[in-house]
């Protein structure tokens, strides 16, 4: 089955003379628990392609079907529930939000998709990180190996179908770069997510099941270097959403506050994100 299919995708910025096809009519589909590797020089699109993916941005033309959903004409709420749901993203720049600490930036999801947190996966999956002697601390107390296992764990935490990871060692010295590159095959193949990884690096994209090549906004190599396994058992479903008990205290937040007050940090952080990957 096909967790992921493009066709005829195309994403366009500015008019005129300043018209840059950033996508420019790309089609490709992506079996589910396939680890596919994208890569290709600066400004071949490939970014632009992701967040299409990850429902950060709208196409000019084309679709987008993932999980046999067309997300391609979703307006910006429709995006920002079908984000939370199917998909992880990974930046370059870890993307967490300073205030919040390990753990609480890990269930962030699950926290503004007022969903209970799952406690026991949240301690499994923060020791996979190797991350339990950290849960407390805050990003800037952090290395930048330890930051991106954090973006790592946020983007794992909701069960998605697919992670999506622009250059997520770009920033990294080897040694972490290859510890991240571990827990993005860990997940593919103890979760059988499926996990498409933009880089630069050579010997990271020689790693994938699947590596294709973008130049000028199109395809220009698509190869598959091994067979995804098999689908593995479906995996336990995730757990109902409940709401959490209202707080007692009055002088308290309400609930409601607090995951506006949090959505409204997550729009600066990107925003932010977005300004520091352009620069
Ligand atoms: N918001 C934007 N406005 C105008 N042009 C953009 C924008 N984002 C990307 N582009 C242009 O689209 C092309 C592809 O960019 P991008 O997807 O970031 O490439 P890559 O990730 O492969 O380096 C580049 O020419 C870039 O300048
Ligand atoms: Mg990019």
């Amino acid at each position: 089955m096909n967790i992921l299919e493009i066709s005829h995708l195309i994403k366009t910025y500015g008019k005129g003379d300043n018209l840059v096809k950033a996508v420019d009519d790309v089609s490709f589909s992506v079996p589910e628990g396939q680890f596919l590797a994208i890569v290709g020089a600066s400004g071949s699109g490939k970014s632009t392609l992701l967040h299409m993916i990850g429902g950060v941005d709208n196409p000019t033309k084309g679709d987008i079907i993932i999980d046999g959903e067309n997300i391609s004409k979703y307006n910006s709420d429709k995006l920002a529930v079908f984000r939370r749901e199917k998909v992880g993203i990974i930046y370059q720049f870890y993307n967490l939000i300073p205030v919040l600490n390990v753990s609480e930036n890990i269930t962030l999801p699950c926290d503004l998709g007022n969903k209970k947190v799952d406690q026991e996966y949240l301690k499994d999956l923060i020791e996979t990180l190797g991350l339990t002697d950290r849960v407390k601390n805050l990003p800037n107390q952090l290395s930048g190996g330890q930051q991106q296992r954090v973006a790592i764990g946020r983007a794992l935490f909701n069960h998605p179908k697919i992670i999506l990871a622009d250059e997520p060692t770009g920033n990294l010295d080897k040694k972490s770069s290859d510890e991240i590159v571990n827990l993005l095959k860990t997940a593919n193949q103890k979760y059988h997510q499926t996990v498409i990884l933009v880089t630069h690096d050579a010997n990271i994209a020689a790693q994938a099941d699947r590596i294709i090549t973008f130049e000028d906004g199109k395809i220009i190599s698509d190869k598959l270097q091994h067979e995804a396994p098999a689908p593995a058992p479906a995996p336990a479903p995730a757990p109902t959403p409940a709401p959490a008990a209202r707080p007692t205290d009055t002088t308290k937040p309400t609930e409601a506050e607090e995951i506006a007050e949090l959505e409204e940090i997550e729009r600066e952080v990107e925003a932010e994100n977005e300004s520091s990957n352009a620069a």
